[in-house]
């Protein structure tokens, strides 16, 4: 761990467990990750980035469908993040959609990560490498959904995050194959084993891009 080094820094956004931050804290090869924000306080990723040492801050969202409400929110999860100045915000599990005002606030520095595979255009749907058409699946189900459609195939992405959810350009994705056994607790599993494999080569590499500048 060469942490105490690094140059590169990284906020991490979620709203759940953190496995993938883990893995990122774990790993702080030519990064450092220096702040976690999640939009719950019950958010166990804010757990493990206390054990980490590195900062925390919880920005609740009371009442998600009141759009005043929602803009003032959105303007302190940025004015948090304007504090920290991160090289890299990664969305690791992040359950809100932002506005196209706040990913423009932070344009070209949001990646997102996706338990699905996503084309590389904004179409609808995908080629596996084993030659299977199947189709793109966005939004917040995507792991009930390729069981839902019995998708023989489903996986992950890391994406750039642009106004149009799960769109924007694909930095890395991986193949998960859809078992006949399979739950969505175990395909989503077998899938996040990926993510966490992918969020730190993708880290690692936009690091390694900067630092080359
Ligand atoms: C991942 O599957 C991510 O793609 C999705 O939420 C999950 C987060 O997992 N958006 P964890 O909280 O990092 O364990």
């Amino acid at each position: 761990m060469k942490a105490e080094h690094a140059q590169f820094t990284v906020a991490v956004l979620l709203s759940g467990s953190g496995s993938n931050l883990q893995a990122l804290l774990d790993d702080q090869h030519n990064y450092r990750v220096v702040l976690v924000l999640a939009d719950r306080a019950d958010a166990y990723g804010l757990q493990r980035a206390l054990s980490a040492n590195v900062a925390t801050v919880c920005v609740p969202l009371d009442q998600p469908k009141d759009q005043e409400r929602r803009r003032a929110w959105e303007d302190q999860v940025a004015a948090v993040l304007d504090v920290w100045a991160p090289d890299l915000i990664v969305m690791a599990g992040w359950m809100r959609v932002m506005s196209a005002r706040f990913i423009e606030r932070f344009n070209q520095r949001i990646v997102n990560q996706h338990p699905a595979l996503l084309p590389d255009e904004p179409q609808d749907t995908y080629l596996t490498a084993g030659g299977q058409i199947v189709p793109a699946i966005r939004g917040a189900h995507a792991v009930r959904d390729a069981l839902r459609l019995h998708l023989p195939v489903t996986g992950c992405t890391v994406h750039w995050v642009t106004p149009v959810v799960d769109t924007g350009p694909v930095l890395a994705r991986a193949e998960v194959p859809v078992l006949p056994s399979d739950d969505q607790a175990t395909l989503h599993e077998r899938i996040k084993t990926e993510e966490r494999r992918l969020i730190v080569q993708v880290v690692r590499r936009l690091a390694r891009k900067q630092t080359q500048r």
